[in-house]
């Protein structure tokens, strides 16, 4: 079994181009397997992988647990807010109490960036990040360029931009290391008061015209505003957002040429996308779901790899 790198997902910075080729070429191998009527290898059977989830999420827990079941791992699944987190147990503490029950694997959502980090200095597991906080979203980002390279061919000289509240985004923050790693130029557009104040350092570039940025690439990813995130107002309502920002389809058929569309959901119709571009023929969004599970069937088989199985 070849392997990554690193030991751990943590985030896309620790990948290198080569980790992430390979990540693609297995998962093109997985989702052919994943169409078949037998879905199912037994590639992890006998290692065990927790989910823990401390902040809510619908596409990526159960792209995991699926990923996880089609590859035969034995799966056990945390939510905070049903644990005895809310009675004051620690973080290293849950997660060691779990490692108990010999668990080999922990893939993680948590609130605060840097948390899967700080786990893997402490546990003896292999950790992926499943987002933390604003920080990364490394998987997201890994199934969003599988998605561009399925739909134009490749990813490297495509052109991507980004629209929407790049400041609050994890999805952005790690689109923006793994596209720059395989060679697409990226973009990012939304209201100033949206985008970070030195973006232009990571080599992107920025621009608050939607239609100019539209005009300039190849395939727009779509973010949600994370109005979850935004401790005050930074723009006036979210009907003049839409009115700047908000994509619908005859923005797309008015534009130079045909673009791709994307968005890593959770969607909000009517206010960054309409339903009649979310919906159309130039939309990948429900691709890049089922892309998801054959990507992450990838990285867990990957990182498996640095297992020992526990006895
Ligand atoms: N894309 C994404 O992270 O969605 P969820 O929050 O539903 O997992």
């Amino acid at each position: 079994m070849s392997s990554l790198s690193t030991p751990h997902l943590l985030g896309i910075k620790d990948l290198s181009p080569e980790d992430i080729g390979q990540i693609f070429s297995v998962a093109d191998n997985f989702k052919e397997v994943i169409n078949r009527p037998i879905k199912k290898v037994p590639s992890l059977r006998d290692i065990t992988i927790a989910n823990l989830f401390f902040e809510n999420s619908t596409r990526t827990k159960l792209s995991f647990e699926l990923a996880e079941k089609r590859l035969s791992a034995d799966v056990i699944n945390f939510s905070s807010s049903s644990s005895s987190v809310s009675k004051g147990e620690t973080l290293i503490d849950t997660v060691n109490n779990i490692l108990a029950m010999k668990v080999d694997m922990v893939v993680m959502r948590h609130p605060k960036p840097g948390a899967p980090h700080f786990l893997s200095r402490h546990v003896d597991a292999v950790i992926v990040n499943a987002g933390d906080g604003t920080h990364e979203h490394p998987t997201q980002a890994l199934l969003d360029a599988y998605s561009i390279r399925e739909n134009l061919g490749s990813v490297s000289g495509k052109k991507v931009v980004i629209i929407g509240d790049i400041l609050h985004s994890r999805v952005a923050l790690s689109n923006i290391f793994c596209l720059q790693k395989i060679g697409a130029e990226v973009m990012v557009c939304g209201p100033a008061t949206l985008i970070p104040k030195h973006i232009a350092e990571l080599g992107v570039q920025v621009s608050h015209n939607l239609r100019e940025a539209l005009n300039w690439c190849d395939v727009a990813n779509v973010l949600r505003i994370q109005l979850e995130r935004q401790e005050m107002a930074y723009f006036p309502s979210l009907r003049e957002y839409t009115m700047m920002f908000g994509i619908d389809k005859r923005l797309l058929e008015s534009l130079k040429k045909e673009i791709t569309v994307m968005h890593p959901g959770p969607v909000n119709r009517g206010v960054e996308i309409a339903s009649d571009a979310a919906d159309s023929g130039q939309s990948i969004i429900l691709k890049q779901v089922e892309n998801g599970v054959a990507v992450r069937m990838a990285v867990l088989y990957l990182l498996a790899g640095k297992i020992e199985r526990k006895g």
